[in-house]
């Protein structure tokens, strides 16, 4: 009886352990996966704020219409104000080129975003009013010292 007992705890002790793990494995790589898609979908947002970037700037240069391009720059606003909630811990391992100084120095990264939101609302402005020449500067300082400004320090090349 007692070694019955004994057997029937021991088998409910192993499959106890046994769920735990599978638990605990089903955890870890939903962990995995949810990591993988915040990196897969922040990758694919900043490819779609490089691509703003590239359409706007034959017509910040060539003076053209800049007020057809507001759309484009309210987007940016919209994703960029995402950008600190795309960074959660543990998404620095995985494909990413996103430096460990976004977790460590997450002050930093979140004043480079606030910085570049504050140039988007600069050109967004010339762009409502039409300023060809303030848009035409204002987009020419955004790629190297906003966008830029951040990559330097919180993106590897
Ligand atoms: C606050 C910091 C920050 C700002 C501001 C910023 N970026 Fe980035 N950017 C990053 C980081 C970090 C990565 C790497 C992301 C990764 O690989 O997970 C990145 C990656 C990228 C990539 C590569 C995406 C890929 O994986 O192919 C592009 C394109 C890009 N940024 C464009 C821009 C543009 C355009 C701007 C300005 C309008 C900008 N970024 C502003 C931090 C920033």
């Amino acid at each position: 009886m007692i070694a019955i007992m004994g057997l029937g705890l021991g088998d409910s002790c192993m499959t106890w352990r046994m769920m735990v793990s599978a638990l605990a494995l089903m955890a870890l790589t939903g962990t995995a996966l949810a990591q993988g898609d915040v990196i897969a979908e922040r990758r694919a947002g900043l490819k779609r704020m490089g691509a703003h970037m590239d359409a706007i700037k034959p017509m910040a240069e060539a003076r053209g219409d800049v007020k057809a391009l507001e759309p484009r720059i309210d987007d940016m606003i919209a994703w960029f104000r995402t950008m600190p909630t795309r960074f959660p811990p543990g998404s620095d391992r995985g494909d990413t080129k996103a430096l460990p100084a976004v977790w460590s120095d997450r002050a930093g990264f979140d004043a480079a975003n606030t910085r570049l939101l504050g140039q988007l609302d600069v050109l967004k402005a010339a762009a409502a009013s039409g300023d060809t020449a303030a848009f035409a500067t204002a987009f020419q300082a955004t790629g190297p010292q906003f966008c830029g400004g951040c990559h330097r320090n919180f993106r590897a090349r």
